[in-house]
């Protein structure tokens, strides 16, 4: 279905009249094209909380943004600006990365306002503004209460800078760990990723050959990818160079054909929940899998006064029991390869709760719960990572179905103010998917333009 509100708003009439009614008026945003691989304009990179220990500048540089040729002074106060790009002047930043991990007390938290304040206006439309930040010292209240104080920042800057810029803010202690994060948050593909604390470890990593070809040689799995979010998932890492297997029901065949067919990858028919998925999945890959994505999912609507078993059950089945159960079972065969990827599909739903979704919310917080607590082990123990993504409102057929009120509502409350496309989700996992993100671990990623539901 269609987003009109998005296109009338794109027209001068449509942008005059919401802004007379002082109407929300959604950014198009600019999402990854082959065309337009990378943010249009350069790179800003400021530093709060005196010099950072973080070797940032050499991965900035290999963003794809534009080097600096010259230092642009944006610094305020006692606050070290640099920049890196063609910061001739004519037109603002297109990303900027605020160093902010040597920030330890309230007085330092002062130079964050210092350093963005004179500059966020001037951030492009579409652009992105990423924090960066330590890890929170268990040791030190006083740094533990200004680190934490910058998720209260970005998530409120998320809010109010509009014009489809995004904010988010990572927390690392190594650069170089998290080149394949800041590559994806700098980059097009995270169009619909806001308002995110995203932690990275220390973990050397894996630098692929080829950036833009970065799982070739690789199997993945993506359960559910005969449609929707599924076929997106399916499509943009075969994009990547990976080998994918679509799986999804058997009532499903044809499109699931049709999709391995146009992807150059296999199609496997297998209902999820069936007791021996999982070895059926390690009989069709006996050489084993590198990525495995569970994204098939269903919706039983019902407010609990109303809700039969058997709707309780179907949902948590397929959701989070079906998980739990070809996970584990992948895992003890060993079918998942040292380098693996887990990537689990969670929900706003699960994480704010929704009326009338007791057994999906149940579900999908239940898939958030199986990733925190497995993530350290399956990697200690098997060399995967496992995390999750957290679709908000995106626009496909079990979005289609919702009635009109509410799916305009779910469209609009968000900071973005439009639903996102099954592509931003599947970008994320592509990220998550990576072989450089083995420093990414545990991590539940909402990729909701910054719902207001549980934000
Ligand atoms: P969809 O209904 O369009 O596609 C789901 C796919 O999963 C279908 O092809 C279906 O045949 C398959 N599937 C269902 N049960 C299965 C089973 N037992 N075994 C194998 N395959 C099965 O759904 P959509 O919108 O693409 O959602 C994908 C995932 O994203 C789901 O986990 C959903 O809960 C989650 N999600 C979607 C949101 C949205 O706004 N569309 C929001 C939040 C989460």
């Amino acid at each position: 279905m269609a987003d009109r509100y998005l296109s009338f708003t794109a027209t001068a009439p449509g942008r005059f009249l919401t802004a007379r009614l002082g109407l929300p008026q959604p950014a198009a945003l600019s999402r990854w094209t082959p065309e337009r691989p990378s943010l249009d304009g350069h790179l800003l990179h400021l530093t709060a909380g005196g010099p950072s220990g973080l070797d940032l500048a050499p991965v900035l540089a290999r963003t794809g943004l534009p080097t600096a040729t010259e230092a642009a002074g944006a610094t305020t106060g006692s606050t070290t600006g640099s920049a890196t790009g063609s910061t001739a002047g004519s037109t603002g930043p297109a990303a900027v990365v605020l160093d902010a991990t040597g920030v330890r007390d309230v007085d330092a938290l002062a130079e964050v306002h210092a350093a963005l304040h004179p500059v966020v206006r001037s951030v492009a439309a579409s652009g992105r503004v990423v924090v960066l930040g330590a890890p929170l010292d268990a040791r030190d209240h006083h740094q533990a209460a200004v680190q934490q104080a910058l998720e209260g920042f970005v998530r409120s800057l998320g809010k109010e800078i509009g014009r489809g810029r995004t904010v988010n803010l990572v927390r690392l202690t190594d650069a170089s760990a998290a080149e394949s994060t800041l590559r994806f948050l700098l980059s097009p593909r995270s169009a619909y990723v806001s308002g995110q604390v995203i932690g990275v470890a220390a973990e050397e990593p894996d630098r692929p050959a080829d950036w833009d070809l970065p799982l070739t040689g690789r199997t993945a799995l993506v359960t559910g990818a005969a449609r929707g979010i599924g076929e997106a998932v399916a499509q943009t890492l075969a994009r990547y160079g990976a080998h994918v297997v679509v799986l999804d029901v058997p009532q499903a065949a044809e499109d699931a054909h049709r999709v391995a067919a146009r992807l150059g990858g296999s199609a496997l028919t297998l209902d999820i929940t069936a007791a021996d998925a999982g070895e059926r999945i390690a009989a069709e890959l006996p050489d084993g899998l590198d990525i495995l994505i569970h994204n098939a999912g269903i919706t039983r609507d019902r407010r609990l006064v109303n809700m039969p078993a058997e709707r309780w059950s179907s949902v948590l089945d397929v959701n989070l029991a079906s998980v739990l159960r070809t996970t584990d079972a992948l895992l003890a065969k060993g079918a998942l390869r040292t380098g693996g990827r887990i990537v689990a599909t969670a929900s706003i739903a699960g994480l704010a709760g929704n009326a009338g979704q007791t057994n999906y919310g149940a579900s999908k917080a239940g898939v958030a719960g199986l990733v925190r607590s497995l993530a350290p082990r399956a990697l200690a123990e098997h060399g995967v990572t496992v995390n999750a993504v957290a679709p908000g409102f995106i626009e496909t057929r079990m979005t289609a179905a919702v009635p009109l009120f509410i799916r305009e509502a779910g469209r609009r409350m968000n900071s973005l103010a439009q639903g996102g496309l099954p592509v931003d989700v599947a970008e994320t996992t592509a990220w998550l998917a990576h072989p450089a993100s083995g420093s990414v671990n545990g991590q539940v990623v909402r990729v909701c333009g910054q719902s207001l539901l549980g934000a």
